[in-house]
């Protein structure tokens, strides 16, 4: 697992880059389309709620920042040709996809195997793990017209080693990363493009809330204060790096105000 400690982005590191950010109606994927369009990029937010995209969509244009695009999707039931049906667009639109970060996930409930609810089984894997297959899949020939691409998945402390009740997306987080390794492998002699996948850590989100009701999001780091590592990797300055795992270094960002 690798770390970076001081990055300061350029404010031109994304220009002109068309990047696709799944689950980029909160948290997280919130803070990275806004980050990325801050730095010059036009974005495309993937999500299911129209609402929230369009919330996301008028913060950048009020910023001044390149237009982005909306994209609503669930990518619980998409199927393969809802995947096609995107790249084809983004071609006919772009020409090309310069950046694409997995982000969007669900994560059902804490459970042992033994009590599972099988349906949720089937629906985490289905957008944590194969979602993520599915678009990379559909997006690579775009990936393969850039100059520079550079795919981004969203991992977790609970897919380095399996821990209890974690279940579907304890696995689902260590596919991911698998997946992300066996592109990364793939690809780093024939292709620029690379791959490398985050573990945010514990960050102030809807779905933290929902893992932990009792802790208090003041506690912990807004999504917007971890964004040097999203921006490395998306930009040009992380050109060479494929096939890691990118931990956030909690002691570089800003410490939340203590009351
Ligand atoms: N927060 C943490 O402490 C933490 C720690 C480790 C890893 N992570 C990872 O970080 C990533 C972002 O999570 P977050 O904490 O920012 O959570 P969040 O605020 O709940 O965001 C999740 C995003 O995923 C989208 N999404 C969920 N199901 C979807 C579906 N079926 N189709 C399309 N989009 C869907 C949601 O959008 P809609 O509801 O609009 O569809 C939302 O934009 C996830 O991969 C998560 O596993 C978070």
């Amino acid at each position: 697992m690798k770390s970076i400690s001081d990055y300061q982005p350029g404010t031109d590191l994304l220009h002109e880059r068309i990047i696709l950010v799944t689950g980029a109606s909160s948290g997280i994927g919130a803070a990275a389309a806004k980050a990325f369009a801050a730095h010059g990029a036009t974005v495309i937010m993937l999500a299911r709620s129209v609402p929230k995209l369009e919330a996301i969509y008028d913060e950048i244009i009020n910023a001044g920042h390149p237009q982005p695009a909306i994209y609503p999707m669930d990518l619980e039931g998409a199927t393969y040709a809802h995947y096609e049906e995107l790249a084809t667009t983004l071609e006919k639109e772009f020409g090309r996809l310069d950046g694409l970060l997995h982000n969007a996930a669900m994560f059902g409930s804490l459970m042992m195997l033994e009590q599972h609810d099988l349906g949720l089984w089937a629906k985490t894997l289905q957008v944590n793990l194969t979602a993520p297959f599915l678009l990379s899949r559909a997006c690579l020939p775009l990936m393969r017209l850039s100059e520079d691409a550079s795919v981004i998945f969203t991992s977790s402390a609970v897919a380095h080693h399996g821990k209890a009740y974690w279940g579907a997306y304890g696995v689902s987080k260590a596919g991911a990363d698998n997946l992300m390794q066996i592109m990364a492998d793939e690809l780093e002699n024939n292709t620029p493009i690379r791959v490398n996948s985050i573990d945010p850590g514990a960050v102030a989100t809807q779905m933290r809330r929902k893992v932990y009701p009792g802790e208090d999001p003041r506690s912990l780091p807004k999504p917007e204060t971890i964004m040097a590592t999203y921006l490395y990797l998306m930009g040009p300055d992380s050109k060479g790096e494929t096939g890691h795992i990118f931990t956030i270094d909690k002691q570089k960002i800003p410490q939340p105000a203590k009351e």
